[in-house]
């Protein structure tokens, strides 16, 4: 008989995976894609794998023009990954079938007073001093790359090894190679961590739906909300914040030469704002940096400051039709980076707190956590991103 509505039975058990993933976001997907490909049994949690920040994230590669002052070994962790993703992203379209939108475009960071001048010379010395290839334009030279940028332009960066993939086709072709490898998906949210019964390790999820699924390890890629999860142990609970980010896409003529042919930034008036040109005629305003909880209001201010900011760089982007907003949130760190690896809990392992770099970091994080899975640890090479490094510090 069929138990009454209010009534929902038992929770069922389903038999153990070797890999419990909570996250079905780009970081979530990437690790189950590549624990599957080394012939471990993997099921996502997620009640829409694909979504979450990748759905507004711009795509932007940028480990040399977003570097850092004190982010030395982010920027290593970034690079590895830009210098993986040629290779990445032509595995994943022949396994999935479906193209990730990268485009080896290059990047120019240019300045539009005498501040933003002073800031963009100081990054260049920055860049210098990491090894980095950035190379000092005049403005008139920026113009000539770029002939919509504003006539006001006064000097700038050409960084050729700073590129793009598009969030949504990578996360679309990420849940697809992920079918096509073996990979399980429950469309519910994890709702508790399950512990052995003397605490001391990971043994699954209870879901949302009331089910429950056992697992050899656990995976926690919640993005900004991997720190909510219940039953993870205070003293471990991942030290990530929402921090908002609102984006506006528009369209870009099929025009020859195009409206835009690399990705363009500023930093205008302290805040920086970002447009990068898809092959598909999008093109992506981004992003503010907010403070804000949970909330993704798209607000009027958010819009009214990057379309601003925009329109001091490129002024003709004011006459092109306006296709999105939409507010997204990074998972934010204490320190920028992200939490990789074992957490100090037996069979829980994070992969969080990708803040700014999600979508670059994909490749580089798979290829970590598909290593820890199988090998144990996390590699030397990669300590300083152990989620250990901040045991104790509150979420
Ligand atoms: N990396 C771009 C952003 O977080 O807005």
């Amino acid at each position: 008989m069929m138990p009454a509505a209010s009534d929902p039975g038992p929770p069922s058990t389903t038999p153990a995976v070797d890999v419990l993933v909570i996250g079905g976001g780009v970081i979530g997907l990437v690790t189950a894609w590549r624990a599957a490909q080394r012939g471990l049994r993997v099921t996502v949690v997620d009640p829409s794998p694909g979504g979450g920040a990748a759905q507004v994230a711009a795509g932007m590669l940028a480990a040399v023009t977003e570097l850092h002052y004190g982010e030395e070994a982010l920027l290593e962790l970034n690079l590895a990954s830009a210098r993986a993703y040629p290779e990445f992203a032509a595995e994943l379209a022949e396994v999935s079938g479906q193209d990730i939108g990268y485009r080896a475009c290059g990047t120019l960071a240019v300045a539009l007073d005498a501040d933003d001048r002073a800031q963009l010379r100081e990054l260049h010395a920055l860049q210098q001093r990491c090894g980095l290839e950035a190379q000092w334009l005049s403005g008139r030279e920026c113009r000539r790359l770029e002939p919509m940028l504003a006539p006001g332009v006064r000097g700038g960066l050409r960084v050729d090894g700073d590129h793009q993939a598009d969030p949504r086709l990578l996360t679309a072709a990420l849940v697809t190679a992920c079918r096509r490898t073996g990979v399980e998906f429950r469309r519910t949210r994890a709702g508790k961590l399950l512990c052995s019964a003397a605490g001391g390790r990971a043994t699954g999820v209870e879901l949302a739906d009331g089910g429950r699924l056992g697992a050899g390890r656990v995976v926690l890629a919640g993005g900004s909300r991997s720190g909510m999860l219940a039953g993870l142990p205070e003293e471990l609970r991942p030290a990530v914040r929402p921090v908002k980010g609102q984006v506006v896409r528009v369209r870009m003529p099929q025009s020859r030469p195009p409206f835009l042919s690399r990705t363009v930034r500023a930093v205008v008036r302290g805040s920086s704002v970002y447009l990068v040109p898809r092959r598909s005629g999008e093109l992506v305003i981004g992003a503010t940096s907010e403070e804000q909880g949970w909330d993704t209001t798209v607000t009027a201010g958010g819009v009214y400051q990057l379309l601003r900011d925009a329109h001091e760089l490129v002024p003709g982007l004011t006459e092109l039709p306006l296709a999105e907003t939409r507010a997204g949130l990074r998972p934010g760190t204490p320190d920028n980076a992200p939490l990789l690896g074992p957490s100090g809990l037996d069979g829980l392992l994070l992969a969080t707190g990708h803040y700014r770099n999600g979508i670059l970091l994909a490749p580089v994080t798979g290829e970590i956590l598909a290593e820890v899975l199988t090998e144990g640890e996390l590699p030397g090479r990669w300590q300083a991103f152990s989620p250990m490094r901040f045991a104790g510090v509150p979420a």
